[in-house]
């Protein structure tokens, strides 16, 4: 048969082809804007013909109605990647969590979830009968090879990407034509804080260099600092609209890697039509599965790799938390080890954790002595080098214990040091500055104290007092 009668004879509706999920059934889904949405759509209308079919996911962009009370006894959700729309979920038991680095999901996902059935979406296939996984190569393309049951959701909203993102139809069970638009990933504006925190990371950031970016307000606010670099290079797990305007620029070019000499490297991209546009037909881009873009060996083959990750908290040791606040999960780990220890690993490569100093509208400090009790950890403090802030940048690799802690105090917010420097004394039984080098840290401590809310001003202005009377 040529490849357009068999993809004539696997063509059939949403509700034809979840016909062949039975009960019991693992299914793995594709994510974020690879969500094949459609034929999702048909399960959830359907749900009651359903009998305790678990879906596996990573990060969804939708409202995952798996979790929803009447899924019950029908449908469970494992998810890889919190969001959102299952946060709540995974705290009240109702959603299942799963944890793990990125580049170890397709293995996770092939050897320990082991699903029989895959759904993906793909465009259409071109002049060879080649379909390509667009936007979300990671762990969707892998599953075809493996899969007793392969669903895709052919959609013309779908960049055609290349690198290992392509598949022939004879390896799906069943297509379904559903054309609707990819969920965007708008760009948010790039707050003051997030642009000093830009311009110190792009301060560590030379030419040649080669990049890992995430989405987000830093890492936009990292690449509008980088119009005047040179000769960038991009390997990156994800990428959204921030990179776009650089790479059209050519001020990434990928001249300097030494594999993948050229291209750019991703394995999912999140973002608008600007970026998917961008992507499409687009020969200058290589997307390719997870374990191979995120694997650490294969990052630290580029010399000068530079990860910029964010997190939620860091104590004084410099341990990172990114994943969980407390008891609850609010992402994952995502590929943020993975590029941490593959910068590190790269010749000349650096690895960044950037965030803001506080969070929660300024009620709290992001850097702390004490992790809050019930998050993980999600890099080691052997793993960390730079931890940047919009007060400046830490490094703490081959610092002592008391250096790294000094370090993190001095880039967080002033109106927290106080407390940092007394939980300090505690730790270390000593002042963590002397005298002179708090005297002209004084006036702006006092300064940000007092533009501080009434609550808590008071709470600061006591362990100041404290902090001086000991001092
Ligand atoms: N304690 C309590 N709440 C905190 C907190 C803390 N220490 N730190 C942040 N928060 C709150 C914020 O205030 C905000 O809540 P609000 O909107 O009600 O104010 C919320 O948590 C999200 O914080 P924010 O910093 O805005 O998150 P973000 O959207 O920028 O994402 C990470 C930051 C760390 C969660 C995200 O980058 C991530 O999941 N990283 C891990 C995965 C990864 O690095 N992958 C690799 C590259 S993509």
């Amino acid at each position: 048969m040529s490849w357009k009668e068999i993809y004539e004879s696997k063509l059939v509706t949403a509700e034809e082809a979840i016909k062949a999920i039975n009960d019991g059934d693992k299914v793995v889904t594709g994510m974020a804007c690879g969500e094949p949405f459609g034929i999702e759509r048909a399960l959830v209308e359907n749900y009651k013909n359903y009998k305790d079919v678990q879906i596996t996911s990573m990060l969804t962009l939708g409202d995952s109605p798996w979790c929803r009370p009447e899924m019950k006894g029908h449908f469970t959700f494992n998810c890889l990647f919190a969001s959102q729309s299952n946060r709540k979920a995974i705290s009240e038991g109702t959603c299942e969590f799963t944890t793990s680095h990125f580049y170890e999901i397709p293995d996770v996902i092939k050897n320990y979830i082991c699903p029989r059935v895959s759904i993906v979406m793909v465009s259409p296939p071109d002049e060879h009968g080649y379909v390509s996984f667009g936007t979300t190569v990671d762990y969707t393309r892998g599953t075809t090879d493996y899969c007793e049951i392969v669903i895709a959701q052919v959609n013309k909203y779908m960049p055609r990407t290349f690198g290992n993102s392509i598949k022939h139809v004879r390896d799906f069970t069943y297509f379904v034509e559903i054309d609707e638009p990819l969920p965007a990933v708008n760009d948010v504006e790039i707050s003051d804080i997030e642009m000093k925190i830009g311009k110190h990371c792009a301060s560590l950031i030379n030419d040649g260099d080669c990049l890992q970016l995430g989405i987000g307000g830093i890492p936009n606010a990292v690449c509008a600092q980088l119009g005047d670099k040179k000769d960038l290079g991009l390997h990156s797990e994800l990428v959204g609209d921030g990179v776009v305007d650089l790479l059209e620029k050519g001020v990434i070019n990928n001249n300097k890697k030494q594999i993948n000499k050229g291209k750019t490297v991703l394995g999912a991209a999140f973002g608008s039509e600007k970026l998917n546009n961008y992507l499409n037909n687009n020969p200058s881009v290589e997307m390719h599965p997870i374990d191979h873009v995120n694997n650490p060996s294969e990052i630290a083959k580029n010399d000068n790799m530079v990860s910029i990750n964010s997190c939620l908290q860091v104590d004084l040791l410099g341990q990172v938390v990114s994943d969980t606040v407390g008891l609850n999960q609010f992402s994952a780990v995502g590929g943020q080890v993975d590029f941490v220890r593959g910068a590190t690993m790269s010749r000349g490569g650096r690895s960044i954790i950037a965030m803001p100093s506080t969070a929660k509208r300024g009620m709290i400090s992001r850097i702390v002595p004490l992790i809050t009790e019930g998050s993980a950890i999600t890099t080691p403090r052997n793993d960390v080098n730079f931890v940047v802030t919009e007060y400046g940048i830490a490094q703490l690799k081959g610092r002592t214990l008391k250096e790294r802690a000094k370090a993190l105090i001095l880039i967080s917010h002033p109106k927290f040091r106080p407390h940092l420097m007394l939980e300090y004394r505690k730790r270390f039984n000593e002042e963590a500055f002397t005298k002179e080098e708090l005297k002209t840290q004084l006036d702006e401590i006092k300064e940000s104290i007092n533009t501080t809310a009434d609550d808590l001003r008071s709470r600061l202005h006591e362990d100041l007092k404290n902090l001086l009377h000991h001092n």
